[in-house]
């Protein structure tokens, strides 16, 4: 495993997954990940921030023989990819001490069985003298889990961030290769991990604002020596106004919900609103999640099996759900033959939006001439809106 020299006294130990291509039984790694370690070293205190995944264990534990013995470990988070090699650092170095919120204590002592003993915690704003350098530990919670904090490094202005402002990108790079790519890669990961936390993320960014900080460094992909890429991007996700885009994402059977997304989408795009349709049943998660912090607008279409309905459609009902987009309109359109419970179920799954509610288009069996009509109305009610809001 290679190691990247920062400064004088920082390295950064990423364990690179180049053919990791799932995350969490859930989530498309198209260009893999890694999980970044630093170590810094102090001119009294030797440091660990965050460990890795099991899965790469070996080859960190090989780097980290080549680095003077540890004194304390920092656990930004206690979630496995990053705190699952702790106990084998425990048993090389059984002196060090970890480093971790009072929330993460409990979360590392169940999820590794790690000695309570082996565990001080540490408050919101508390700093660690190294000797020549100090650290700080920010409390961040809800990035994405309740005990998340960062750390920053004050005398070289380096933010730890672990999981916060990350992006799965398998990279050599130390730095952010091409902004491009890496803008994709961590909007893909805002909208997978960070979306439904915006109201505190919101609040971080505006904390951060009074850090002088220039390098974040996160514990997956590459850091950010121009932080104002990462930081410029988060608040325009999180504080930006949706776009004039409707989202629809759909599953059908034998065409009637096809037929009806591409005459929702062509009416919409008539209307003046950019449109953007998804099949459930072959889709990319993070692209709709992608499409996500942008949609102004999102129309799921379900048709109806036997009376439920398509597990594909309650999928996408349910990740709707979870990630909270800020969409100011949200509906529901379908198909069904004998009967149906599609709308009820749908919508009862469908309850952490502040979207507005627009009456669904829920027709029997093939979509005649007045369904493809109420589409249109849907669609006028839906352009209305967005010009209403300002959408752009
Ligand atoms: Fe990268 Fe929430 O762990």
């Amino acid at each position: 495993m290679f190691v990247h020299k920062m400064t004088e006294r920082v390295w950064q130990l990423p364990a690179v997954h180049w053919n990791r291509r799932l995350f969490d039984a859930l989530i498309p790694l198209p260009d893999g990940t890694s999980y970044n370690a630093y170590y810094i070293k102090g001119s009294e205190k030797r440091v660990l921030i965050d460990a890795v995944e099991p899965a790469l264990e070996q080859g960190f534990l090989e780097a980290l023989a080549g680095m003077p013995a540890v004194d304390y470990i920092i656990s930004n988070h206690a979630e496995q990819d990053h705190s699952g090699t702790l106990p084998k650092l425990l048993e090389r170095y059984p002196g060090a001490r970890i480093l971790a919120t009072p929330k993460a204590k409990p979360m590392l002592v169940n999820l590794l069985h790690l000695p309570e003993g082996a565990i001080q915690t540490v408050e919101d704003g508390e700093t660690l003298s190294l000797g020549d350098v100090t650290l700080e530990f920010l409390h961040m919670p809800w990035v994405h889990w309740p005990e998340t904090m960062a750390t920053y490094l004050r005398e070289e202005k380096i933010l730890f961030s672990c999981d916060f402002f990350g992006s799965h990108l398998a990279t050599s790079s130390l730095y952010v290769p091409d902004e491009w790519q890496a803008y994709e890669a961590a909007k893909r990961y805002y909208a997978e991990i960070m979306m439904p936390f915006a109201r505190h993320i919101r609040k971080h960014l505006e904390r951060l604002a009074g850090y002088d900080i220039s390098v974040i460094a996160p514990s997956h992909g590459p850091a950010y020596n121009r932080p104002a890429f990462i930081l410029d991007a988060y608040r325009e996700w999180v504080l930006g106004e949706p776009k004039n885009i409707a989202l629809i994402p759909y599953v059908t059977m034998h065409g009637s919900t096809e037929i009806m997304a591409h005459r929702l989408a062509d009416s919409l795009v008539a209307k003046g609103v950019n449109a953007q349709l998804f099949d459930l049943a072959s889709m990319d998660i993070g692209k709709l999640a992608i499409a996500m912090v942008d949609a102004g607008s999102i129309i799921l279409g379900v048709p109806t099996v036997e009376t439920s309905p398509h597990p594909y459609g309650v999928f996408g009902a349910v990740l709707i759900n979870a990630l909270r987009p800020k969409a100011k309109y949200f509906s529901i359109f379908g198909s069904y033959l004998w009967g149906t419970k599609a709308v009820n179920t749908i919508q009862s799954l469908v309850t952490n939006l502040s979207a507005q509610f627009i009456e669904p288009v829920y027709v029997r069996g093939l979509p005649r001439k007045e369904d493809l009509e109420a589409l249109d109305r849907m669609a006028e009610q839906i352009a209305q809106g967005h010009r209403a809001a300002g959408l752009r």
